[in-house]
């Protein structure tokens, strides 16, 4: 549970069950190192297949148990020739599920099953054409399949000979043989990758294989997402208790409204004030949860608590640690006093769950200890959303009718607004910062630049500089806006935001905000910079 999306905290529980939902029929999709394997289950799952991702030293008893309608190899960065390249359980082969292999996985598949994998003279990546053989009537790309198409291509090895009872059915420049078919024995390979969007009839060559070949069923909807959840989530709850903190962003939201849809007034959220969120969001928290999904509601106003501990403190990671320790404090003295609460309502997503055991080596920043829980409280953990992708999360948070705003709020950090005024905050400081930041939200929103920017918000310098307004001088402090785009936060950009825009924010920022006189755009990329300025 953390008052900002990307981060979790660190909490112990007692017990480990995740009460996600997850349907009867499952494409696992075997992973051999390949920067895509995320990609290829959220394809799987736009067509409405629910997929999960396995190491690939999945054994053949462990896939047999969990009887996979389909299993997909992903590709991989390895030569199938080099010593200890991952492989694949060759019991699994066996099995008779359909298997499609991608990349370095049709390349293992041609390797084991007795085929020949060549290092080619050349490699290819990007763009190429896939030509279908003449009098090849391919069964992945169906009847209706174009002689040539182009498609996504990122190889140096290409497999040269077929095993026996495989039919090679398509080529491309650098890959003598990009289409592999066993109709027999269900099992079919491709070099390219139809999971990219650059390989324009991609979703259709999955869909192909999922529902034509696999015969999987459309069964991962929105409704069926929702209903496995509440069950599973009433499954692990029983008659108990649960609660919930708050923070606002999209994932401790769904996850409250999913709970609160399986087991009513026995969720109760807990939302920390720490009178460090941006204009008009606390508001907005209690009127969405209380009013209009009826959850029975704490809301601690702890802004004066705050303030007065962080009176003094300057340095980022004091601020942190400061904000982090009343944070953890706050809750427990809320949680207190909901009696009998057991479980611990969290939303960690799938990819925090594949991820997790990988966190960066150096820490930066201590993210983690802020809005986090400690190692010490004594939950049993319902994470309902421990198998959901951001995107199907978003969806979730529409259908349980949370507003826009929640569901594709950007990431806010744990110690809010706190780690955007350099030096002191103060209340007057906060006060500045809220409003310039709600102009800087309000014009990327009017611009709808919205979902295409990372984050966009306003930071408040220590420092003072000299302007002059309306022939007198001023001395007063400068905003800098910081505006990124990134995928998952680790890198980022700075965003190309055009030059009216942000005039239109200059000009509103110092004519609206008393005790602003000068406004600057933060260009750096991150790395080096960070996307917080503390
Ligand atoms: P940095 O500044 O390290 O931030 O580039 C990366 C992402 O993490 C968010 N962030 C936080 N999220 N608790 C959170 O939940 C925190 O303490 C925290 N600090 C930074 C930041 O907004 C960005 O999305």
């Amino acid at each position: 549970m953390s008052p900002g999306d990307p981060a979790e905290g660190s909490v112990a529980v007692t017990g480990r069950s995740s009460a996600a939902a997850a349907p009867r029929q499952v494409v696992l999709v075997v992973d051999f190192g390949a920067q895509y394997a995320q990609l290829i289950a959220r394809r799987v799952r736009e067509l409405q297949v629910y997929s999960e991702i396995v190491s690939h030293e999945i054994s053949a008893a462990e896939v047999k148990e969990r009887q996979p309608a389909a299993i997909i190899l992903s590709g991989g960065p390895a030569s199938v020739h080099v010593d200890h390249a991952p492989r694949l359980d060759p019991q699994i082969f066996e099995l008779g599920i359909p298997i499609l292999g991608i990349c370095y996985g049709a390349q293992l598949i041609a390797q084991q099953l007795g085929g020949t994998v060549g290092r080619n003279s050349q490699g290819e990546y990007g763009r190429t054409v896939l030509t279908v053989e003449p009098g090849c009537s391919s069964s992945l790309l169906g009847p209706d399949a174009p002689p040539a198409q182009t498609v996504w291509m990122s190889h140096f090895d290409g497999i040269t000979v077929v095993p026996e009872g495989f039919v090679g059915c398509g080529s491309s420049p650098n890959a003598p043989i990009a289409l592999l078919e066993n109709d027999q024995r269900r099992i079919w390979g491709v070099q390219y990758h139809p999971e990219v969007g650059h390989t324009p009839n991609g979703m259709a060559l999955l869909d192909r294989f999922l529902h034509d070949l696999a015969g999987c069923q459309p069964s991962w909807t929105m409704g069926s997402i929702i209903e496995t959840s509440v069950e599973a989530i009433r499954a692990r709850v029983g008659d108990g208790r649960a609660i919930c903190g708050l923070s606002g962003g999209v994932d401790s939201s769904v996850a409250a409204a999913l709970v609160h849809r399986a087991i009513g007034h026995r969720l109760t959220c807990v939302y920390v004030d720490t009178g460090l969120m941006r204009l008009g969001e606390s508001e907005q928290v209690v009127e969405t949860f209380q009013r209009h999904q009826g959850i029975e509601l704490i809301h601690v106003r702890a802004g004066d608590r705050f303030l007065e501990r962080l009176a003094g403190v300057t340095e980022p990671e004091d601020k942190r640690k400061t904000i982090g320790e009343l944070f953890i404090r706050v809750f427990e003295e809320a949680s207190g006093g909901i009696e009998d609460a057991e479980f611990l309502v969290q939303g960690t997503l799938y990819p925090d769950v594949i991820e997790s055991g990988t966190a960066d080596a150096a820490k930066i920043k201590s993210h983690h200890n802020v809005g986090g829980l400690p190692e010490d409280l004594e939950f049993e953990l319902v994470e309902p959303l421990r198998n959901l992708f951001k995107d199907e999360v978003r969806k979730v948070g529409s259908q349980l009718g949370l507003p826009d705003e929640i569901v594709w709020r950007q990431p806010f950090p744990g110690p809010g607004l706190g780690v955007r005024i350099i030096g002191e905050v103060t209340e007057e400081k906060v006060a500045v910062l809220q409003q310039a930041d709600a102009i800087v939200r309000a014009e990327i929103v009017a611009a709808g630049l919205e979902r295409e920017i990372w984050q966009a918000f306003a930071v408040l310098a220590d420092i003072k500089t000299v302007g002059v307004m309306g022939d007198e001088r001023t001395y007063a402090h400068p905003i800098i806006i910081r505006a990124v785009t990134s995928d998952d936060a680790m890198t980022a950009d700075w965003a190309r935001l055009p030059y009216d825009l942000l005039e239109t924010m200059s000009n509103r920022i110092i004519n609206e905000v008393a005790g602003v006189n000068r406004v600057a755009y933060d260009i750096t990329s991150k790395p080096p910079g960070t996307i917080e300025w503390e």
